[in-house]
């Protein structure tokens, strides 16, 4: 059967790629520079060696006439919220109605993009039938099969994770296991419906966002008695059943944005969901909180003082900066006046300035000094700075201290000399 990937993103063509090892796959996408550079070899999101990418079967393409003779289409669009955080369905809503002008009887549809229960069947599954004048789950078929990887985590990969499959018919849900199977071992949940499948993804997402916030908020009434969140984790979670996660900021395309579309869909029948709204106030307000502590830990005269940030990706060793929350902190500083420097060794300076409109440092200025170095991204690199390395980045300073702002914990059992304040979480 041949396979069309469309949307070559994160999730797409790390799949199309893998699929490629056992049959015919296309993958398109509307971003010609982003296909150009796959066609070269070059991944601009870092999670293929040049190495496969020149030697995978896989095709790909910015012409979409090149994948319509598909028996199967895998759609891998983003699915972003708006500025009310509302789902934004406008790029999976355009990408089917494309696909709609394709299909063709006995052709199968599977989303990937992660929605709320209903997004495949109620609204793409109307969009297809519209625009093909076809009947969906008789002569067209849906499927949904929710993606879990994690940006730069190559232990949990598409080739070794377990995947949830579901579709309109019994015939096609197995013809997905057998799909789905083949690259990982079979090792295939099949959800009872397409509905299942959907929400199932949503919750995810959402338990995670709020056993974060629940970390987080526990951190703010912790720092309040004086206590440091990381070392009272450290103690609470060698108790078998403690879940150890670490107060930090969410960002990104999954986490900090899922839960509002499960929220949308718990308005849409009647429910009002307080823990998943709850969940996504106190992690949106981090970035605010981190600046208050730099802040409070700084004291007064903000305009003569300096701020080296340590990271801006949403998260360690990627260099991906959607939805970053280190953006609230920088915004926060600089309206109280301070100075801030931002340095990153992983996201694309290029990027950062078209998106963010500021510019970070890719290496640390020779000698430039600080009043106050803030960890925020536990980059590897970062991980592995010495006390000396760390020190000369901060001002000798007589009368107050510099301040090492450690959110991550990560240098918390290193020892700093006495001229400089350490503070973690
Ligand atoms: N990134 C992750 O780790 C991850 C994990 C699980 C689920 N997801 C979900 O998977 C989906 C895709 O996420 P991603 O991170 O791969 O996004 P991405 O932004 O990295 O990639 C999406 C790609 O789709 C392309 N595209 C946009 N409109 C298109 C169209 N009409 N036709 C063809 N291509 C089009 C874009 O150019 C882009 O290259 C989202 O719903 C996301 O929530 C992402």
């Amino acid at each position: 059967m041949k396979i069309a990937v469309v949307g070559l993103g994160y999730v797409g063509m790390p799949l199309a790629v893998a699929l490629a090892k056992y049959g015919s796959v296309v993958g398109y996408d509307v971003n010609q520079i982003r296909v150009q550079g796959l066609k070269d070899g070059w991944d601009s999101n870092r999670e293929l060696r040049q190495d496969i990418l020149c030697t995978t079967s896989c095709e790909f393409t910015c012409d979409i006439a090149d994948i319509k003779n598909a028996d199967i289409y895998i759609v891998t669009v983003p699915t972003p919220i708006d500025e009310n955080n509302e789902p934004d369905l406008r790029i999976i809503k355009s990408a089917t109605k494309a696909l709609g002008t394709l299909i063709e009887t006995g052709n199968i549809v599977i989303y990937e993009s992660t929605v709320y229960p209903g997004v495949t069947e109620d609204i793409c599954g109307k969009i297809l039938v519209q625009e093909s004048g076809l009947k969906s789950g008789v002569d067209f078929v849906l499927g949904y099969s929710p993606e879990r990887i994690n940006p730069g985590d190559e232990v949990h990969t598409v080739e070794n994770i377990t995947k949830v499959v579901a579709a309109q018919t019994d015939e096609a849900a197995d013809l997905l296991v057998e799909l789905y199977g083949q690259m990982n071992g079979g090792n295939i949940f099949k959800a009872k419906n397409i509905k299942t499948a959907e929400a199932s993804k949503a919750i995810e997402n959402a338990q995670r966002d709020i056993n974060i916030a629940f970390i987080n908020e526990v951190t703010m009434l912790l720092n309040k008695m004086g206590l440091s969140a990381h070392d009272v984790i450290d103690a609470a979670r060698t108790k078998w059943n403690f879940l150890p996660f670490t107060p930090g900021l969410v960002g990104g395309h999954c986490i900090g944005v899922d839960p509002y579309y499960l929220a949308k869909s718990a308005i849409d029948v009647g429910h009002q969901p307080d823990v998943i709204l709850a969940g996504r106030k106190i992690n949106d307000g981090m970035g605010a909180y981190v600046a208050q502590r730099i802040d409070y830990f700084l004291g007064s005269d903000r305009q003569n003082k300096d701020i080296l940030i340590l990271g801006f990706t949403f998260k360690e060793n990627i260099n991906d900066i959607r939805n970053t929350k280190v953006i609230d902190i920088i915004n926060e500083l600089t309206s109280y006046g301070y100075n801030v420097d931002v340095h990153d060794p992983q996201a694309v300076p290029e990027d950062v300035q078209s998106e963010y409109g500021i510019d970070i440092l890719s290496a640390l200025s020779k000698g430039k000094t600080y009043d106050c170095v803030t960890l925020v991204v536990n980059h590897v690199s970062y991980t592995e700075m010495s006390v000396s390395n760390i020190s000369a980045l901060l001002k000798a300073k007589s009368g107050s201290k510099a301040v090492i702002y450690d959110i991550k914990g990560i240098w918390k059992d290193l020892d700093f000399p006495e001229i400089i304040s350490y503070e973690t979480m």
